[in-house]
């Protein structure tokens, strides 16, 4: 029977445990968790520690036992290959045991690390699922990032083995990622033991003698792995997301929470049932493809999506259209940023008209702040529902949402609706005060946070504590800003540090500003996010050129581009550097970037008292307003 939302969301922060044990009932343990929530000697929470289980086990194994052998598991539509294909539970079951047999023959365990730097292929989500059912940890650094980004992530994560293909497929460019790795672990100074290399027809890599293994040769030779119980705290992931500054912060998501959460919110959240086929169209190196593409539809026995394309140019606008027509997809969950580029190139929806989307039934958005013209004109031209839901990597799931397996509700546009059962979302002050309905602030989850979260950050506790516990004592503090209207509905306004949000992708301003800042050049930036109409923020940076120094601004600009395309990326998008005479600091000699961000966002800006000179304020303003650089209303 289907619990009012108000009623289910009472329970879940009145009674946690009771709530969470309930929903860990619905998974397959090894041995089920009898403390379901506990602290350790630093204070920090975890859910189901002395459980047993295995998620590749529950995600895979259990299905072929229950009956969904013969059930596909995962779809693979790669329009840019030309290649479809689909794999069977029983099929993954067996590539996914062989595949952990080739890294048990490596020597990996449980607890080791291996980092996944691959494209979108099924062989990234077996490779995910073959080190869970090792009791390994993965982590898996998205195919964007460049060598320097994986370096930083190798460093961190110090994995045994890391495991890649020859190349992935940018809509018609073919990116080679041996010679990434080769450079990564180049500039590492810890060196992984040795690199698996799936071999693809558009690329042959040249491997590494005595270093470097070939997939399919291993594979054939390898004697299958069985699952490997851990205990319900034990990693699962390490998934490096960006932070304030250049060094990227590694969440830790354990195995137990991870999968009671996951399994709640395909019904609760998603309506989904166990054979639904359920699609993110997201990648595995962010965490929506964690979740939505890998973990949450196989622990509930769906069928999921590989999609190796875009949402536009691969051959067109319809393809998210075609896609819900052949694989009869009954959800679909996106960046808005993917929506505002099929908008862009077919404003009129005429793509749509050519498939059948009956199957579908609701559109799910995150990522990124859904705008109203975006939610409205989806809405229009779909006649779906089209739910925005609020989450970070941190979370590994919907923090706010429009529950629509428990109790849809009217949508607003701008807002995530409502707090997700277990999330006690709170909107504060700088104080710490819970600000009434209307006042935009902080926004903050009280603890403890529900399964699934962060338990901490690889190998700093400190950065955990200091990052996201110290700022409102009690409770987690978000990054982002925003308020709650006077039904309890939650909008998002943006985050209030250093992270922007660019076509869905998070990205740190503080890091492109230490890039920039090493041109010889430069001798003070700041990196603000600028509105974007199809990526919704795109980097710009302000700099001020040491005295004396001459440079032409447009080759500056060129140089600039091209380190934060070496260093990050060119998913950074980082394409424009505006010089300027000065930049608004504090007597104390910091840049005022709070305010920079208001200026920018066209909102009201606050001067405060410790302002250097205020004449730099206005002055700044109307650089950025000729530059185009502050938002329209
Ligand atoms: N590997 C290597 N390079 C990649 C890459 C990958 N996996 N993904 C993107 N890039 C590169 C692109 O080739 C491009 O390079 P270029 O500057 O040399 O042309 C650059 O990074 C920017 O890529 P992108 O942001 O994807 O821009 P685009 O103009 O090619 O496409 C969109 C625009 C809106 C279609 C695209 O950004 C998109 O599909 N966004 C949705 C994002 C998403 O799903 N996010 C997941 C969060 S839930
Ligand atoms: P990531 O960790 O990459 O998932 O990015 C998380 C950040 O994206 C959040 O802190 C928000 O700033 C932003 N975000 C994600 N979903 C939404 C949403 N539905 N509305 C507004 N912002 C969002």
């Amino acid at each position: 029977m289907r619990m009012s939302y108000q009623a289910e969301y009472q329970r879940s922060i009145e009674q946690p445990e009771l709530f969470w044990a309930e929903q860990a009932r619905t998974i397959p343990w090894y041995t089920s968790p009898k403390t379901i929530l506990s602290q350790d000697n630093d204070g920090i929470y975890h859910w189901f520690e002395d459980g047993e289980l295995n998620t590749c086990y529950m995600a895979v194994d259990y299905h072929v036992e229950q009956g969904r052998g013969e059930q596909p598991a995962i779809i693979y539509d790669s329009p840019v290959t030309g290649t479809k294909n689909t794999v069977t539970y029983s099929e993954l079951q067996s590539q996914v045991a062989a595949f952990a047999g080739v890294l048990k023959s490596q020597g990996v365990e449980k607890g080791d690390r291996v980092v996944v730097y691959m494209p979108m292929i099924t062989e990234a989500v077996v490779a995910m699922l073959a080190i869970a059912r090792l009791g390994a940890i993965h982590s898996v650094v998205f195919g964007g990032f460049a060598p320097h980004e994986l370096a930083v992530r190798i460093e961190d994560a110090q994995p045994k083995l890391i495991v890649t293909a020859s190349c992935g497929i940018e809509v018609a460019k073919v990116i080679e990622y041996k010679p990434l790795v080769d450079n990564a672990i180049e500039l590492s100074s810890y060196k992984p033991q040795a690199c698996i290399v799936l071999q693809r027809p558009q690329a042959k890599a040249v491997m590494q003698e005595g270093r470097d293994i070939d997939w399919y040769t291993a594979v054939a030779g390898a004697a299958p792995a069985d699952c490997v119980a851990v205990k319900g705290t034990d990693p699962l992931y390490i998934l490096y997301t960006s932070g304030t500054t250049g060094k990227p912060k590694g969440v830790v998501r354990e195995n137990g929470g991870h999968a009671v959460a996951l399994k709640y919110s395909m019904t609760a959240v998603y309506n989904i049932q166990p054979g639904d086929v359920f699609w993110a169209a997201s990648d595995v190196g962010w965490v929506v493809g964690h979740s939505y593409i890998v973990y949450g539809p196989l622990l509930h026995g769906c069928t999921t999506v590989v999609y190796e394309g875009k949402p536009v140019r691969t051959p067109d606008a319809g393809a998210f259209w075609r896609m819900v027509d052949e694989y009869k997809i009954k959800a679909l969950f996106a960046a808005p940023t993917a929506f505002r580029a099929i908008r862009k190139e077919d404003p009129t929806a005429s793509e749509l008209a050519k498939y059948d989307i009956s199957s579908l039934d609701t559109i799910f958005m995150a990522g990124e702040r859904l705008d109203p013209p975006t939610y409205l004109w989806t809405v229009d031209k779909t006649g779906k529902p089209v739910v925005d839901h609020w989450w970070q990597t941190e979370t590994g799931w919907a923090i706010c949402a429009n529950l629509m397996g428990v109790e849809p509700k009217p949508a607003k546009p701008g807002s995530s609706t409502v707090p997700t059962p277990g999330f006690n979302v709170q909107v504060l002050d700088a104080r710490g005060q819970e600000l009434p309905p209307g006042e935009q602030g902080a926004i903050a989850i009280k603890l403890p946070l529900p399964p699934s979260c962060l338990a901490t950050i690889w190998g700093d506790l400190e950065r955990f504590k200091s990052g996201y516990l110290s700022d409102f004592p009690g409770y987690y503090c978000s990054g982002d800003g925003g308020y709650k209207d006077d039904d309890g509905y939650v909008f998002i306004m943006g985050r209030t540090d250093d992270v922007i949000n660019v076509a869905g992708h998070r990205l740190s301003t503080g890091e492109m500003e230490e890039i920039l800042a090493a041109h010889d050049a430069v001798a003070e930036c700041s990196v603000i996010g600028v509105h974007d109409a199809l990526k919704g923020q795109e980097p710009v940076g302000l700099v001020l050129l040491k005295d004396g120094y001459d440079i032409d601004p447009d080759d500056l600009q060129k140089e600039l581009v091209a380190m934060v395309r070496k260093e990050i990326g060119p998913i950074a998008c980082f394409k424009r550097a505006v010089v300027v005479p000065r930049l608004p600091k504090t007597r104390s000699g910091k840049i005022l970037r709070k305010l920079l961000r208001q200026i920018a966002a066209n909102q009201e800006v606050a001067v405060p008292s410790t302002i250097d000179d205020p004449a730099s304020v206005p002055e700044i303003e109307s650089i950025m307003k000729a530059q185009g650089l502050v938002a329209s209303d």
